[in-house]
């Protein structure tokens, strides 16, 4: 069977080196990919960018693709399931409607407030009620969240410290415009405290089947300082998610939303991403959904799957998830995101990278992600921001994490910017347990 990846980053690159390692799968194709899927077994790259989705339904019927996965939200929120599903095609991922989840975060959270799903009190504003959000603003107490309603790529969350901050983050939005179509309507939202997870599941519109728990780092510089970027580094599972929490996700999150969407006419079919704050007592409340699998957490988490890719995805399209398990390694994988300076900003392109692992062979502890790459006369260039995903297995979180780092020294080029304390926190959680076992 033949198999297209939709999307050319390091969650691609991951998607990819994992379908190519089922026995079902003879081709997959990658649209664009990058230098290190071109470089992978049984992979090719296809000139096609992800949000064509005509080129894509016309390329995928032309080689008789069995199976499509989509990996960014782009496309799917262009509907690009309802097409490949109109053209008679397998495609794994979200309808457009179903999409919505991601795509405003208005429905969104009108959608939980109607299934009596845990998330941040939260109010809708447009630029009419520009007055009354200020209102709202100075009868809450700081720090607040700002959100664009609309994608923003990534840079739609304002948390406010300051009420005149506060203000500010509306003004900009909502009368400079500083979001374009985004920012139409505005949310206002309690800041919630504790950890943060990354849950994500694959459904089939009726049954699901979660996947390894994750954490990423969202902001750019140590101890999770600095500006908000697409994410520097995950790892699998997340410590925070105990077991007693998974089954909370589960059964007041993920159920109550699944069958929430297939109530209201819209089944959700895809991965489904839910961004959590778990609090001190151990409860989770939804922050976002994403309609996609996570970038970084596929890269770390599918180093941990042992199961077939495209056999859960087949699964999932026909529907059959509730005869389907899966398995993972019980190792826990961690990847180190390796980034251009002045990301999540502009950014230098085209230096030559030294020092990348010369084959895509995998030695069954690391493996190097690529995502802003790009093969030039038979050299590898960074050509993006997040250029590489460093990923290693380990007993712990710790040992991963010294292996990932080992091997991020050995890579080079002129203006490389990675954090140095991916997964601190579990870490820190892996050192008391130790230190709890020795006093007892
Ligand atoms: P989002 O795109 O909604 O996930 O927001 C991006 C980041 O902003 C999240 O990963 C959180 O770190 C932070 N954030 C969003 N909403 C809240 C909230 N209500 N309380 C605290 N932090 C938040
Ligand atoms: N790592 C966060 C995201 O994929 O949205």
């Amino acid at each position: 069977m033949k198999a297209l990846v939709v999307g050319g980053g390091g969650r691609e690159h991951a998607l990819a080196w994992k379908l190519a390692q089922s026995p079902q799968i003879s081709q997959v194709y990658v649209a664009p990919g990058n230098a290190g899927t071109a470089l992978e077994f049984k992979v090719k790259n296809i000139p096609t960018k992800a949000d064509d989705v005509a080129a894509l339904v016309d390329f995928a019927l032309s080689k008789q693709v069995e199976l499509t996965i989509i990996g960014p939200e782009a496309p799917l929120i262009l509907g690009i399931v309802d097409t490949f599903e109109k053209a008679g095609l397998n495609c794994f991922g979200p309808h457009r409607l179903a999409a919505r989840l991601e795509e405003s975060k208005s429905f969104a959270k009108s959608f939980l407030t109607r299934y009596g799903i845990p998330t941040a009190r939260y109010q809708v504003f447009d630029i009419k009620l520009i007055d009354r959000a200020i209102e709202y603003i100075h009868s809450q107490t700081m720090p607040i969240v700002i959100k664009a309603d609309g994608l923003a790529a990534g840079k739609g969350v304002i948390i406010a410290h300051s009420y005149e901050e506060a203000v500010d983050a509306v003004q900009s939005i909502l009368l400079d415009n500083v979001f374009g179509e985004a920012g139409k309507q505005i949310v206002i939202e309690e800041f919630l405290t504790g950890e943060e997870a990354s849950f994500i599941v694959m459904a089939d519109g009726k049954n699901i089947l979660p996947f390894a728990s994750s954490q990423d780092h969202k902001a750019r510089d140590n101890m999770d300082k600095g500006p908000n970027t697409g994410g520097m580094g995950a790892y699998s599972p997340a410590p925070v998610i105990t077991t007693a929490i998974y089954h909370r996700v589960v059964q007041e999150i993920i159920l109550p939303t699944i069958h929430g969407m297939a109530k209201e006419g819209h089944p959700y079919k895809g991965f489904l991403y839910a961004g959590l704050m778990i609090d001190e007592s151990g409860t989770p409340r939804v922050l976002e959904y994403n309609c996609r699998f996570g970038d970084p957490e596929t890269q770390p988490i599918m180093m941990r799957l042992r199961s077939d890719l495209a056999e859960l995805c087949m699964k999932a399209i026909e529907g059959n998830l509730d005869k389907t398990s899966i398995e993972w390694d019980s190792k826990a994988a961690l990847g180190v995101v390796m980034a251009a300076k002045g990301y999540p900003s502009s950014y230098p392109v085209n230096d030559l990278i030294y020092g990348l692992p010369s084959s895509d062979e995998f030695d069954g502890m690391s493996k190097v992600f690529h995502a802003g790459t790009v093969e030039k006369e038979g050299r590898i260039l960074t050509a993006g921001g997040r250029v590489l995903c460093v990923c290693s297995l380990g007993d712990s979180i710790t040992e991963a994490q010294k292996t990932a780092y080992s091997l991020v020294q050995k890579i080079i080029w002129q203006n490389s910017y990675y954090r140095t304390d991916i997964g601190y926190r579990a870490i820190a959680r892996e050192n008391h347990l130790q230190e709890t076992h020795k006093n007892n």
